[in-house]
Parts: structure tokens; C-alpha cells; sequence
């Protein structure tokens, strides 16, 4: 009998704080020893010349989530944890929205039943807040943090989502409580109404206007409100999507007070800009997402709030639709007005790539760095560290092998998820992580595919220690 499962030898080894060669000895689907030589395997993996990276786990992605009356996402469980793995993730965190009068549990129990034997990756929920009842905070949600569900995410915009601000501290005082990480989405639906009539007046609406009526100045305003309700509930919270330095800056500013506020932001906020919504058929509505992109100044400031540790956070915030065909199931008035076409766009597995081809192969992101933004940050936040998160011994096996020397123009045809496109279509990418490894399993293979549907377990979080 073999000593491990798995080694994998020979390559760079990079957790959030240290980088060396060494040998990973596998047993049992978890990290058993690192060493300078180990021996005897059933399977040996030369990395020589490839970054051994903890596997990437992204804590904001959509999968299955209704969105509005008869649109449906892309993305089932299937095709976006399918999605997730070839990008070099071995956990995401969906979110379970909790439709109005409905029992968070009935919600749980619902996207459980969705997740089922579909996912290749580890899985994790958070709850979507939406119908904040006495009931809901004074026994459901205590209960359910402490079964393990232990984030939540709460919306600041969207007319049937938003929380009032005394909903949002009813909210973040069962959190002080229980222990749970409180996510914001951060817009001020108010001003986003005010604009958008006012757009429509002058018969603005192409999809252009997503992005002028969700201004920094919405996304700022909201930020700062939301920091002080946390002040006042005398809780942490985490700052999603980010898009700009005004809404960084706040974040900056808290932390200078001595609040604890975690900062979070994407991909697609380095990347694209709001002049990537020009078009109408559809073609500028595959960028809108909220907040929306910005210009290459705000790209630039969010690329500061990386190197400079304000975000500790990076992820897809992934929430795919189809444009070009009628699975889509799209509300055909999003075509002559922007205000009914859905938010958000695809990204779970151009996430880590973009991240590791523009900021670590450039050398404005440090490779530790790259697996706090990716991995380790994320476990920590939301309960699921050490197991997750790391490479160290005792640990889940979630390995993803990095090749610095491949290099690919990104096609839609090329990538696993169930949209029908990608935003970052003929962008050239350097790096990618070619073997991935899930609890021990070498579950993609020097780019194929080995493992199999319903290889990903459900992980439950610790909620944060309360005094
Ligand atoms: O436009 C976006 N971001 N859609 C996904 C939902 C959200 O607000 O994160
Ligand atoms: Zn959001
Ligand atoms: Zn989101
Ligand atoms: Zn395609």
C-alpha cells in the first residue's frame, strides 16, 4: 500500500504567505504532509515550472436564481460549478434568495434540492435577506446561522429586493448576535428611480443608460450609509462589487475610524468600461451589471484597492444570461429599454485568469497575494478556514496547478458555462490552471475533464466567534 493517494512534486508551492518548492503528500482527500521529497504514491504529478495554488474558492456567484417574472439564469448547478472548475475553483458560494413570505428554511431546502448531485465543485450558500419578518430575524435566521449557514447578503437597489435602512440594522443586529458576515450591495435605489425617469423623459434608454443612472455617485452615497449602519449595529460587514475609488475610498476611511469592513471587487471592474454597453439587440445589455463598469480611471483605482489591501476580496459576482436565443427567456421590452434587461453578467471561470494574467504575470499582484484575493481571504470571511483555503497539513486537497506558460485568446465556444457568450471574448490570457485537484481527486487533468457530476459536497461555515 502506498503512503499517499496523490503527490504532487516539484512546483511552486504558494499559499497567502509563503512561497517554496516542496512535495504534497495526499491521503484520504486531505494534505497529509509537504516535504522536500516524498515517496510513494498511487499517482505522482510533476509540477516543476507551474504555481501549486490553493484551489480557488469564489464566495459571489449566482447559479439558479430567479431573476424577475419568467427569466431564468443561465446557469444551473451543473454548468456553473462546471464552469467554476475549469477556471481553478474548488469551492463557490451561491446565493439562496428567499422569495417574499417565504421560511428561510423552505428557501435552503429549495437551492439544496437544485444543487443535488449536479456540482463539481465544493458548495457553500449564502441567504438572500429579502423579507426580513420578526420571525425571520428573531428565530429562523439565529437558528440557521448557527446550523451553519452563516452569511447573508442584503440589497441596498433592485425595487423587489432593496431593505429599508431599519430593515438592514434589524439585520445586522441578529449578525452582532449570532455571529453571521453580512454582504451589502450597495446603490441607493432612490437616486437609481430619480435617474431613470429622468432618462426616460429624454428618451434615453438604450443600455448605455444602465450605467449613467447607477453613477459613482449612487454607489458612494450607498457605500458610506451602509458603513455607518454597521457603526451603529456595531458589526463587521463585507462591501460587495466595488467598482470605483469614491467607493474604496469610503471603505479606506472606515477602516482609518477602526471599523472592520471587508472590501470585494471583480473582474469585470479592471476590465471593462461603460462604453462596452453601446449597442442596442442585445449586444451593450451583455455588459450591464450592477454597479456597472466604469472607465479606465476607476479600473485603474480598483487595481490600487488591490495592491494597496483595501479589497481583500476578489470574485465573479458570475450571474449569466442568454441573449441570442429563447432559452434566454429574456423580456423582449429590455430591447427597446434598458430598464428590463436583466443585471448581471457570466464570469466564474474567467475570474482567476484575469486576475492571474493581468496582475500576477505583470508583477502588480504578488503571488500570495493573487491566493489571498482568490481563495484564502474568501475562506476566512465566511467560515470555511482552515479546511478550506489553504495548503497545510490537515486541510481539504482543493489544488489548482497554474502554467505560466500557456497562453489562450478567450473564446465563448472554449469556456463551460450555459451563457451564450462571454464579456471578455478575444481577450488574450497568460497562465492557466490546468490541473485541478478536489479533495484529493485529480478531477481535471492537464485540461480534461477526469471527474464527474456530483463530485462537490455541500460545506457548511462556522459563523465568526461572538463575545
Ligand atoms: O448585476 C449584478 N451584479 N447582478 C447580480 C446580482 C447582484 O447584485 O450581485
Ligand atoms: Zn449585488
Ligand atoms: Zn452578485
Ligand atoms: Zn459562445
Amino acid at each position: 500500500m502506498s503512503s499517499f493517494d496523490l503527490i504532487i512534486e516539484n512546483g511552486m508551492v504558494v499559499t497567502a504567505s509563503d512561497r517554496f518548492i516542496a512535495s504534497i503528500g495526499i491521503r484520504d482527500g486531505k494534505i497529509v504532509q509537504i516535504g522536500d521529497k516524498l515517496e510513494g504514491a498511487d499517482r505522482v504529478i510533476d509540477a516543476r515550472g507551474r504555481y501549486v495554488m490553493p484551489g480557488g474558492i469564489d464566495s459571489h456567484v449566482h447559479i439558479s436564481q430567479p431573476q424577475g417574472p419568467g427569466i431564468e439564469m443561465a446557469d444551473d448547478f451543473e454548468s456553473g460549478t462546471l464552469s467554476a472548475l475549469f477556471g481553478g475553483n474548488t469551492t463557490v458560494l451561491p446565493f439562496c434568495l428567499q422569495e417574499r413570505g417565504q421560511p428561510l428554511r423552505e428557501t435552503l431546502k429549495a437551492y439544496h434540492d437544485l444543487a443535488e448531485g449536479k456540482c463539481y465543485t465544493d458548495v457553500s450558500f449564502h441567504l438572500i435577506i429579502n423579507d426580513p419578518t420578526d420571525a425571520v430575524l428573531g428565530q429562523d435566521l439565529p437558528a440557521l446561522i448557527e446550523d451553519g449557514y452563516s452569511s447573508l447578503k442584503v440589497f441596498m437597489t433592485y425595487e423587489d429586493l432593496r431593505l429599508s435602512d431599519g430593515e438592514i440594522l434589524k439585520t445586522l443586529d441578529v449578525a452582532r448576535k449570532s455571529g453571521a458576515t453580512v454582504m451589502i450591495h450597495c446603490e441607493n435605489e432612490d437616486a437609481i428611480r430619480f435617474l431613470i425617469d429622468k432618462h426616460e423623459l429624454e428618451g434615453n434608454v438604450a443600455p448605455r443608460a444602465h450605467a449613467s443612472t447607477r453613477s459613482v455617485a449612487v454607489e458612494r452615497e450607498a457605500t458610506h450609509r451602509a458603513i455607518s449602519l454597521a457603526e451603529i449595529a456595531e458589526v463587521p460587514i463585507v462591501i460587495v462589487h466595488v467598482s470605483n475609488g469614491e467607493a474604496r475610498d469610503e471603505i479606506t476611511r472606515a477602516r482609518q475610524r477602526g471599523l472592520k469592513i471587508t472590501g470585494e471587487t471583480c473582474p469585470q471592474y479592471l476590465t471593462l468600461t461603460a462604453d462596452d454597453l453601446e449597442g442596442m439587440d442585445w449586444e451593450g445589455a451583455k455588459f450591464v451589471c450592477s454597479p456597472p463598469p466604469r472607465d479606465e480611471k476607476e479600473q485603474e483605482e480598483c487595481w490600487i484597492g488591490i495592491e494597496n489591501g483595501t479589497f481583500d476580496l476578489f470574485s465573479s459576482d458570475h450571474c449569466p444570461f442568454r441573449y441570442n436565443d429563447e432559452r434566454g427567456k429574456l423580456n423582449p421590452k429590455g430591447k427597446t429599454n434598458f430598464r428590463h434587461i436583466p443585471n448581471g453578467i457570466p464570469g466564474v471561470e474567467m475570474r482567476m485568469p484575469i486576475l492571474f494574467s493581468k496582475g500576477v504575470l505583470t508583477g502588480r499582484v504578488e503571488p500570495e497575494r493573487f491566493v489571498a484575493l482568490t481563495a484564502t481571504n474568501h475562506a476566512k470571511t465566511y467560515g470555511l478556514y482552515p479546511q478550506k483555503g489553504t495548503i497545510a497539513i490537515g486541510s481539504d486537497a482543493d489544488i489548482a496547478i497554474w502554467d505560466p506558460e500557456v497562453s489562450r485568446t478567450v473564446r465563448h465556444a472554449d469556456l463551460h458555462d450555459a451563457s451564450d457568450y462571454t464579456p471578455y471574448e478575444g481577450m488574450e490570457i497568460n497562465g492557466w490552471p490546468t490541473t485541478v485537484v478536489l479533495g484529493g481527486k485529480v478531477v481535471i487533468d492537464e485540461g480534461k475533464l477526469t471527474g464527474e457530476k456530483g463530485q462537490g459536497q455541500y460545506r457548511k461555515a462556522a459563523a465568526r466567534k461572538v463575545s
